[in-house]
């Protein structure tokens, strides 16, 4: 029997997998496990599964000792989890992608819908007792339908948010490190562009890309300010692909329309610059947070760290 430290609350179903197998500690609190805390409970175990909350690096790994063979994220995104230290180590670090690529396209769409038609304006404006009437321009916001959205990184969920804007009647061009699926991208009506091509022409940007070192800040005060007046700015990878102090004064300066926004760059703050303006709706990283996706997520982060436990391969290993 192995030891499993789970770093923070997880649905029933993926503890009672792992326990039926392993000894499991559990982090039960609604509140994040503490830095301290968490170095504490990591000593002697074999498997870590963790949240994007947590920092998985050198430091964590030591402590944890040289059994530990498994680091499971319950993510898509592992840029909290230093994989080349893991790699050095011999431990096997696994993500969850796939089971979340609606939950999260869907978010994008709602974004794009959002700041597109002004529906959080619209529900502030309500909510703030203030009066108002139907008028012929009031509140217009811009239709989808024959407009250009450019998606950066075209994985599995920039495909999924392109099939879901294609049946709104857009165009999809795509920036990504290879070109997708032939099939697929005939079947979105798909081309692949630069990133100069792709921010000068989109009506919409929607940012797909993982985050690393590549993409720290990829959009930036220059990317911005090649974007039409128009144009809508939509994030649901990660926060620091944009900086969000130039993202807030092309904001207010009218360089761009508008943004959507469900993850940030210093989470849980948010630019207080982004707070004052109307034109960015901001959702707190909601993307993958349905009930059906969550206990998704964690049911394969624990058939990873079964795996590798059992001396499998597992079904999403990342190194
Ligand atoms: C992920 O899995 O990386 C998502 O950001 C979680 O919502």
């Amino acid at each position: 029997m192995s030891r499993v430290v789970v770093t923070g609350r997880v649905p029933d179903a993926a503890i009672d997998k792992l326990r039926a197998e392993h000894e499991v500690d559990a982090w039960q609190s609604p509140e994040s496990i503490g830095r301290e805390e968490l170095l504490r409970r990591v000593a002697g175990a074999d498997a870590v599964v963790s949240l994007l909350t947590e920092r998985i690096d050198s430091e964590l790994l030591d402590a944890a000792g040289p059994q530990l063979k498994v680091v499971a994220n319950v993510a898509v995104g592992y840029d909290n989890i230093d994989v080349p230290a893991c790699t050095e180590r011999g431990i096997v670090a696994t993500n969850t992608p796939d089971v979340l690529t609606d939950a999260t396209a869907d978010i994008a769409l709602g974004l794009i819908l959002m700041a597109t038609r002004r529906l959080g304006e619209g529900e502030r404006l309500i909510r703030s007792g203030q009066p108002w009437k139907w008028g012929m321009f009031f509140l217009l916001g811009n239709s989808l339908h024959g407009k250009t959205l450019g998606i950066v990184g075209m994985g599995g969920i920039g495909q999924a948010t392109a099939r879901r804007a294609k049946a709104f009647g857009m165009e999809i061009i795509y920036q990504s490190r290879s070109e997708i699926d032939p099939g697929i991208a005939a079947e979105l009506g798909a081309r692949r562009v630069d990133l100069d091509e792709l921010l000068t022409v989109s009506d919409i940007v929607s940012l797909h890309c993982p985050y690393g070192p590549a993409t720290h800040h990829l959009i930036g005060a220059e990317q911005l300010a090649a974007m039409k007046d128009s144009a809508y700015l939509i994030n649901t990878a990660r926060g620091p692909i944009i900086d969000e102090a130039a993202l807030a004064s092309a904001l207010r300066e009218g360089q761009i329309s508008g943004a959507g926004l469900d993850v940030f760059e210093n989470e849980p703050r948010v630019h207080p610059g982004l707070l004052e303006l109307e034109n960015v709706v901001l959702v707190p990283h909601l993307g993958s947070a349905t009930v059906e996706t969550r206990t998704a997520m964690a049911m394969l982060a624990a058939d990873n760290t079964l795996a590798v436990l059992g001396d499998e391969r597992p079904p999403s290993p990342i190194n």
